[in-house]
């Protein structure tokens, strides 16, 4: 049964509140020895308000931190565990038990008895995050989407205050991380489903599965990494069924407003980050549509645990440590990806300013940290974040693949590329620059046998892009297909 909830669960979503402790964080504040960037893992985290009939997801979110001591002209900055503590707080919101009934059901869904307001790794609303290697967490908040202030409306985008102390109990750095949090699981909501006990009504009859005996957990016959449950094997894996019972909504839906049925949601709007607002990308892009999660899980991928990557768009200089999921990997000097980046979903410069207040803190926009001298005091010789070297991005790219024809090339004002058909189903045309950066993304329209693509020598802000050598990629059904071609002034 449950009780190893993994570090998968928390994420994000939230509302326009908390701005007041963010307001003493101006661009211009003077930086001290030492910095904290700290974050939600998620970017998104969905939980039941009512557990007496059936149960998804708990309360229970992450936090995560890393204290830098800032280098100097002869230091290099220094990520700390020792001599240090960091504690968290929700300013605003500090109790949970009022709000939701998970405690009155903990003892029959998941066999444990919790006091008031602690969740279920024995974390409450406020305490000390824990050292993990080069970062603290803090794993199994249980906080609501309900502020003390407002039990009526959702803030699904609050803002949790970070404080690392010195040994003498001293502050020394704080920052002000998104807890983000949402009920909008929507199986009524949506209009779809009558009720709860409808859902447990219509569910087969298979044994062990009463209707009537509840609360129902999903997760204690459908495996869920989320919640670490391993379930029964007859019963399969809880995406699994759920992505492939519902994929005829690909019949009549697609973008976010699909996924958006049970993630949250059409208030919530989780998908907030730079790749979805400032380059379009919907949850199809990087996940697939219903039909392709369930195919995925029954070919072998374990949910939760096997996820999307940068590098699958993205070139090396910018991937993921190997079979690591994002939000566990580390980048430049030992920072995590998700300390300069913010969560998947959430990724900076993000919709809601509570994402971007951070960055924004430390460097004075809201971009990934890429000021070095947030960090190093000075602007050391060498190379910063992805320190690509501009050699090798061809070679990386054009490796094992087919050749792709482009022509004219070198061309000036557009060219056409021939799409061979590697697979079924639709593909991606990316375009990348000597420094490994995606320049556009072209979908073409699916179809069969060979199809044509065109590049007008343009970012997908439709600004003309400078002369030089470009990459292409194309990927179908996991295989690629690539060239170059230069574009001249
Ligand atoms: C007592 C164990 C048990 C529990 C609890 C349980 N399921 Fe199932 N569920 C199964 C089994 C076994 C199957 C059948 C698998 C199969 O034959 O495809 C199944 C099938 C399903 C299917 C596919 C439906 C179909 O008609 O094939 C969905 C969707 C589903 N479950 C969702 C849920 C949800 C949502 C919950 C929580 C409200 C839940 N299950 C709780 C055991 C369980
Ligand atoms: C009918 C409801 C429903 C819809 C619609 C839906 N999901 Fe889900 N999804 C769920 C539930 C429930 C879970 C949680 C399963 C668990 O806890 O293991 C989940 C989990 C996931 C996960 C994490 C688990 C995994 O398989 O890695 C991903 C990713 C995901 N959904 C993507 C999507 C995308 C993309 C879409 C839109 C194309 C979508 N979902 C639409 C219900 C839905
Ligand atoms: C730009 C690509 C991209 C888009 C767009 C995207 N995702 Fe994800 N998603 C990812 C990546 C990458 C991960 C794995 C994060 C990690 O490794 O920590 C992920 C993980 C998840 C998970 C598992 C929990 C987690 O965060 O690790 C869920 C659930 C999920 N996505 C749902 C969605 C839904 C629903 C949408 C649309 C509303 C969506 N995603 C849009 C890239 C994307
Ligand atoms: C489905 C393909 C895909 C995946 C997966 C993907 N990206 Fe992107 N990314 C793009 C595209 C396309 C662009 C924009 C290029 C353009 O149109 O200018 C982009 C742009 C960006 C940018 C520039 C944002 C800006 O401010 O302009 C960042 C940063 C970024 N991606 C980070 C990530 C991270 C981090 C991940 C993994 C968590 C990721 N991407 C996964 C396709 C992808
Ligand atoms: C978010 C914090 C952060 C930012 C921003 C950052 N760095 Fe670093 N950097 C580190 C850390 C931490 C190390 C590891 C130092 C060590 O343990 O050796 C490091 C190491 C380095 C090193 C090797 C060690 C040294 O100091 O010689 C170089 C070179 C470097 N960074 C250059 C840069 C440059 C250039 C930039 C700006 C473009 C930059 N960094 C931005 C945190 C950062
Ligand atoms: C020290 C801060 C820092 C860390 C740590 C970091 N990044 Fe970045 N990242 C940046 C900055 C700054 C940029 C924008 C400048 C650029 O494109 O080189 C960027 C850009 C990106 C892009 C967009 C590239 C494009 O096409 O525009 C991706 C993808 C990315 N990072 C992925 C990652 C991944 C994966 C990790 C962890 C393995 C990571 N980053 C760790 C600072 C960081």
């Amino acid at each position: 049964m449950p009780r190893r909830p993994l570090l998968l669960l928390a994420a994000a979503l939230a509302a326009a509140t908390a701005m007041a402790f963010t307001s003493g964080h101006s661009a211009t504040q003077t930086l001290g020895d030492t910095i904290v960037v700290a974050w939600n893992d998620l970017g998104m985290h969905c939980m039941n308000q009512t557990h007496a009939t059936l149960s998804i997801l708990p309360p229970f979110n992450n936090l995560m931190a890393q204290v830098i001591r800032r280098g100097d002209a002869t230091h290099a900055p220094q990520l700390i565990t020792q001599g240090v503590t960091v504690g968290y707080s929700v300013p605003g919101n500090t109790t949970s038990v009022t709000k939701t009934d998970f405690w009155a059901w903990a003892p029959s869904l998941f066999g444990v008895t919790l006091a008031p307001d602690v969740g279920l790794t024995g974390k409450s609303l406020s305490g000390s995050m824990d050292v993990s290697g080069a970062h603290f967490a803090a794993v199994g908040i249980p906080v609501t989407p309900w502020p003390d202030s407002d039990l009526v409306h959702e803030h699904p985008y609050q803002q949790a205050l970070v404080v690392a102390r010195d040994a003498q109990g001293l502050e020394i750095a704080r920052s002000t991380p998104t807890i983000p949090v949402s009920t909008e699981i929507n199986c009524g909501a949506s209009g779809c489903h009558r009720s709860e006990q409808a859902i447990l009504n219509s569910h087969p009859r298979v044994t062990g599965f009463d209707p009537n005996a509840k609360p129902v957990l999903c997760a204690k016959c459908h495996a869920d990494p989320a919640l670490g449950t391993t379930g029964k094997p007859e019963a399969g894996y809880f995406s699994l069924k759920m992505h492939d019972q519902h994929q005829f909504m690909d019949q009549t839906m697609s973008g976010t407003n699909e996924c958006y049925m049970c993630h949250p949601g059409p208030k919530t709007q989780c998908l907030r980050g730079a790749m979805n607002q400032l380059h379009g990308q919907q949850c199809q892009n990087c996940h697939g549509n219903m039909a392709a999660m369930a195919r995925g899980i029954e070919n072998g991928r374990i949910p939760w645990v096997q996820e999307p990557s940068c590098a699958s768009c993205h070139t090396a200089a910018y991937a993921e440590n190997p079979n690591t999921l994002f939000k566990l990997s580390t980048g430049h000097g030992g920072v995590m990806c998700e300390g300069c980046h913010n969560s998947t979903h959430a990724d900076v410069p993000s919709r809601q300013p509570e994402d971007n207040a951070n960055n924004i803190a430390l460097q004075g926009h809201a971009g990934p940290l890429g000021d070095c001298k947030v960090c190093h005091g000075v602007i050391p010789a060498g190379a910063g974040p992805h320190g690509i070297t501009t050699a090798g991005v061809g070679d990386e790219l054009l490796r094992g693949t087919t050749a792709l024809h482009v022509s004219p090339d070198p061309m000036r004002s557009a060219c056409t590329i021939t799409l061979p058909r590697l697979g079924e189903g639709g593909g991606r045309l990316l375009v990348y620059d000597m420094q490994g950066r995606i320049v556009r993304m072209l979908e073409p329209a699916q179809g069969h046998g060979a199809r044509v693509a065109t590049w007008d020598a343009r970012g997908r802000g439709g600004e003309r892009v400078l002369p030089g050598i470009y990459f292409m990629l194309w990927q179908q059904a996991g295989k690629r297909a690539a060239s170059r071609v230069t574009v001249l002034r």
